[in-house]
C-alpha cells in the first residue's frame, strides 16, 4: 500500500521530498519535525515504561537531569509480579493521563523482552521470561496508556536480551526459539493493544540490524500481525537510513540531521528507494500526528497516583517464605535493620529513570504502626569503610529484638541500562551482616529491594521469612509496610525462575556472546521450560509466591469443542478455587499446557493462562481458562508454520510451575503436516506418509512372489539407510531405486 492511497495521503502529496524525509526524523532529541506550511505540529515522545521522563530542555538521554516530576510507578519486575491485568491496566492509564498533563504524546514503554538470563542489566525493565506472560501484562499497559488518548511504544523489538554490546551484538536464534518464545509477547501487545508505535531494538537479528531488518519489521509485524502504526527506532539505532526506511522504519530517533535526511533525498533522486516508501513512512508520522491531536489536557491527583503506586507495589511483593507464620509481624520488638529501610532503591538506572513526585521510606511508614523500632543501618551505601562498625551495632541491636527485619538489596551501581550484571550475589557485606543477624536469637525477616533476581542461596533457609519486592517504585516503602504489618496479604507471584546457581540457568554457557554474536544456544528451553525439562532443583520456581491464607484446587474438567483440522479448536479447563484460611486473600491460578511427545522436543509445561481471584476466608468460585489451537503448537521450522501434533495434551493447573494442583489429559486430534516428498526426502519420510508409500511402493513393484524389489524388501537394509535422501539411493545400484523413479513419482500432480 502507497501512502498516496493511505493516512494523510493528500498532505503527503503536498510535500516535498525534503519535507518528507524531515517527517520521518525526529527534528531534537524528544520530538518529531514541523511542517508548519503543511499545518503539521511536532510532537513529543518521553520514556517510560513505569512513569514518565520528560526533559524540557535538550535532555541528555539517560537519567533524571532536568526531568519533570512524575509518578514513579513500580518499575516492570514489580509490576509483572502482580499477574494482575486489570491493576497494570490503572497504572498504564495513569501513565497515559500524566502524559497528557505533560503535553507527551508517545510513552516510550512497555519493554517485552524476555528475561533470558538473569544477569541481563535492563531486567528490572521487562515483566518476564515466559512470553505469554509478557505479552498479557504488556498489552495491559499499553492499553491503559493508550485509553488516554496518547501512544505507547512496545519495545525493543525484537530479541534485546541483553546490554552487552547491544548496539551491535547479533542476537542468533533459530526461527522456532524466535516464534515461540522472543516474538510472542510483541504479537499479542500487537493484535490484542493495537499500540500506535514499536521501536525497534538496538541489536541484530541473525546478522541483520533489527532497525533495517525487513523480516522483522515488515513481514512479521506488518503483514503476518497486521500492524498499522509506526515503527521507531531506538535512540540512535539506524545505521543506514535507506535501509532502515526499506526495511519498514517510519521514524529515526533521535534524528541524525544533516545526514539521514540528505541521505534518504538523495537515494529517492537516484532512485535507489523508492519514493512509495518514502510516502508511506512519512503517511505514517502523520496518521501518528492526528491521532495525538485528539488528546486532551489533564490535571493530575498526585497524591491518587501515589496510592495507586502504593497498592501496586504492595501487589507485586513476592512472599517466598514464611516459616511458623512470623509474617505478619505481630511481635513486640521490631529491630529495622539496613539501610534500604532509610534510602529506598525503588527503580534502575538509565532511561527509564523518574523524577519522583515524593518517595515513601519503609522506615517511616513502620514507624507510623511501630512507633518504638529500633533501627539500625546495618552497612552504609557510600562507604564501604563503615561497613563494620554498622554491623557490629547491628548485631547487637538486634539481641534484644523479638524479630529482625533485614532490608538487603541490590546497590544501584550493581544493575542498570547499558550494561549487564557478571554475578546474581548480593554485596558481601550485606550477606556477611545478615549471616551474623541469623546466627542470633531472634527470627529474621528478609526484605529484598532488586530489579533482577539475586541468589538466596544458603542464607534464605536460616531465614524465617523472605519477602521480594524488586524495584517498587516511590510508594515502595509504604507497600512492603502494608504487607509486613498484614494491612496487605501478599499475593505476588515469581515471573523468574530463582536459581540455586548462576550455573544453572540455561543461557549460562552462551552469555553475552562474544565476537559480536550471542548465540541462543539453549533454544525454546528459557526459564522455567529448561529447569523443569532437566528436572533441576531451583530455589524458587516460576509463579512461587506465598500468602496468608491458603487456597484450595477442585474439580478440574476440560470440555473440548471444534478440531484443529477445521481451524476452531477451543478447550476450555474449568476448576474451583477456594480460599481455606482465616483471612481474605488473592491467588493467582496458573494454567500450563504440556505437549506429548511428538516431533520436537518440547517443554514439559507451558504457561497458556493465568487469572487472580479475590476470595474471602471460606469462600469459593469457579475459574475458567479457554485455549485454542495455538496454545498447543510448536513453530514448525521445516514447515515454517504452527502445528499441532495429535495426541493427549496435559493440562496442569496449579500455584507455581512446580506446584501443580489438579492435571487432566485430553486427547486432540490433528492431522500432522506432510514432509515434502520429492528426491531430498528420506525414504523413511516417503514410507510414513500414506500416499507417498504408496506411490513409491506401486513405482518400485513386487518381484514374482509379490514381496517388494530392492530395499523395500530388505527390513535391515531399510533400517540403515532408510533415513538417506531418496535421490542419494537412486545412485546406489540394486535397491530398486533410480532416478528415473525419482523423477516419476516427485512428478507434479502424481
Ligand atoms: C533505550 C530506550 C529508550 C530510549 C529513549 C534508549 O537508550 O534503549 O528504551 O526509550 O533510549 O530514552
Amino acid at each position: 500500500m502507497s501512502a498516496r492511497a493511505g493516512p494523510g495521503a493528500d498532505t503527503v502529496a503536498s510535500l516535498t521530498v525534503a519535507e518528507r524525509a524531515a517527517l520521518c526524523l525526529g527534528s531534537d532529541f524528544w520530538h518529531t519535525a514541523a511542517v508548519e506550511r503543511a499545518g503539521i505540529e511536532a510532537i513529543t515522545l518521553s520514556d517510560g515504561p513505569h512513569g514518565l521522563r520528560v526533559q524540557p530542555a535538550q535532555g541528555d538521554h539517560v537519567g533524571i537531569s532536568g526531568s519533570l516530576p512524575a509518578t514513579c510507578f513500580p518499575t516492570a519486575s514489580a509490576l509483572a509480579a502482580t499477574w494482575d491485568v486489570g491493576l497494570i491496566g490503572d497504572v498504564g492509564a495513569a501513565i497515559g493521563l500524566e502524559a497528557r498533563a505533560q503535553g507527551v504524546a508517545v510513552v516510550l514503554g512497555p519493554g517485552v523482552n524476555i528475561k533470558r538470563s538473569p544477569l541481563c542489566g535492563r531486567n528490572f525493565e521487562y515483566f518476564s521470561e515466559d512470553p505469554h506472560l509478557s505479552g498479557r501484562l504488556g498489552a495491559a499497559l499499553v492499553s491503559g496508556i493508550q485509553s488516554q488518548g496518547v501512544g505507547a511504544s512496545v519495545k525493543h523489538f525484537a530479541a534485546n536480551n541483553q546490554e552487552t554490546d547491544r548496539l551491535r551484538v547479533s542476537a542468533d536464534v533459530d526461527e522456532r526459539t524466535l516464534r515461540e518464545i522472543y516474538l510472542p509477547a510483541f504479537e499479542h501487545v500487537v493484535t490484542a493493544a493495537g499500540p500506535w508505535t514499536v521501536m525497534c531494538a538496538y541489536n541484530r537479528v541473525n546478522g541483520v540490524h533489527a532497525s533495517q531488518n525487513r523480516w522483522l519489521l515488515t513481514e512479521v509485524l506488518r503483514d503476518e500481525w497486521g500492524f498499522d502504526g509506526l515503527v521507531v527506532s531506538d535512540w540512535g539505532a539506524v545505521v543506514d537510513r535507506v535501509a532502515a526506511l526499506a526495511a519498514g522504519l517510519d521514524l529515526e530517533m533521535p534524528p541524525n540531521l544533516g545526514v539521514s535526511d540528505v541521505a534518504v533525498v538523495d537515494a529517492v533522486a537516484s532512485g535507489a528507494l523508492e519514493e512509495a516508501v518514502l510516502d508511506t513512512a512519512a503517511g505514517r508520522v502523520l496518521r501518528l500526528v492526528e491521532r495525538a491531536r485528539a488528546r486532551r489536557p489533564a490535571e493530575i491527583d498526585v497524591d491518587a497516583h501515589h496510592a495507586l503506586a502504593r497498592r501496586a507495589a504492595a501487589r507485586g511483593i513476592v512472599l517466598l517464605k514464611n516459616d511458623g507464620d512470623v509474617l505478619p509481624l505481630t511481635a513486640a520488638r521490631v529491630c529495622v535493620v539496613g539501610e534500604f529501610a532509610r534510602t529506598p532503591r525503588f527503580q534502575g538506572a538509565g532511561s527509564s529513570e523518574v523524577n519522583p513526585t515524593r518517595v515513601d521510606t519503609a522506615l517511616d511508614e513502620l514507624r507510623r504502626t511501630q512507633p518504638d523500632l529500633t533501627f539500625v543501618p546495618g552497612f552504609d551505601l557510600t562507604d564501604p569503610g563503615r561497613d563494620g562498625a554498622l554491623s557490629d551495632e547491628a548485631v547487637t541491636a538486634a539481641r534484644d529484638a523479638d524479630v529482625v527485619v533485614a532490608f538487603l538489596g541490590l546497590p544501584p551501581e550493581d544493575e542498570s541500562e547499558g550494561f549487564d550484571r557478571t554475578h546474581m550475589d548480593l554485596p558481601a557485606a550485606q550477606t556477611t551482616l545478615l549471616d551474623r543477624l541469623l546466627d542470633g536469637p531472634a527470627p529474621v525477616v528478609v526484605v529484598l529491594a532488586n530489579g533482577s533476581a539475586v541468589l538466596l542461596t544458603p542464607w534464605h533457609e536460616r531465614a524465617a521469612a523472605v519477602l521480594e519486592c524488586w524495584l517498587g517504585g516511590q510508594a515502595a516503602g509504604g507497600a512492603v509496610a502494608d504487607v509486613l504489618t498484614g494491612v496487605v496479604n501478599p499475593s505476588g507471584r515469581l515471573t523468574e525462575t530463582i536459581p540455586l546457581r548462576l550455573q544453572d540457568t540455561p543461557s549460562y554457557l552462551n552469555f553475552p556472546g562474544e565476537e559480536g554474536h550471542v548465540r541462543y544456544g539453549e533454544g525454546v528451553f528459557v526459564g522455567y521450560r529448561a529447569f523443569d525439562a532437566a528436572d533441576r532443583p531451583v530455589a524458587y520456581p516460576f509463579g512461587h509466591g506465598l500468602s496468608y491464607t491458603g487456597f484450595d484446587y477442585t474439580d478440574l474438567a476440560i470440555d473440548t469443542a471444534g478440531s484443529v483440522d477445521g481451524d476452531d479448536l477451543v478447550l476450555t479447563a474449568r476448576l474451583t478455587v477456594t480460599n481455606t484460611g482465616a483471612v481474605a486473600g488473592r491467588e493467582v491460578v496458573q494454567l500450563y499446557v504440556g505437549a506429548p511427545p511428538g516431533r520436537v522436543a518440547r517443554p514439559p509445561r507451558e504457561l497458556r493462562g493465568f487469572t487472580t481471584v479475590d476470595l474471602a476466608p471460606g469462600d469459593g468460585t469457579a475459574v475458567e481458562f479457554t485455549l485454542g489451537a495455538r496454545d498447543l503448537a510448536y513453530w514448525s521450522t521445516a514447515h515454517r508454520r504452527w502445528v499441532v501434533d495429535p495426541g493427549t495434551y496435559r493440562i496442569a493447573v496449579g500455584a507455581s510451575s512446580r506446584d501443580i494442583r489438579l492435571t487432566s489429559g485430553v486427547h486432540v486430534d490433528a492431522t500432522p503436516p506432510r514432509p515434502r516428498l520429492d528426491g531430498s526426502a528420506t525414504l523413511q519420510e516417503w514410507l510414513t506418509d500414506p500416499d507417498g508409500e504408496a506411490a513409491l511402493r506401486a513405482a518400485v513393484g513386487t518381484d514374482g512372489d509379490g514381496r517388494p524389489k530392492g530395499i523395500l524388501g530388505d527390513v535391515a537394509l531399510l533400517r540403515v539407510i532408510g533415513n538417506f535422501p531418496l535421490a542419494t539411493l537412486a545412485a546406489f545400484p540394486g535397491l530398486g531405486i533410480t532416478h528415473d523413479l525419482v523423477r516419476d513419482v516427485t512428478r507434479p500432480g502424481r
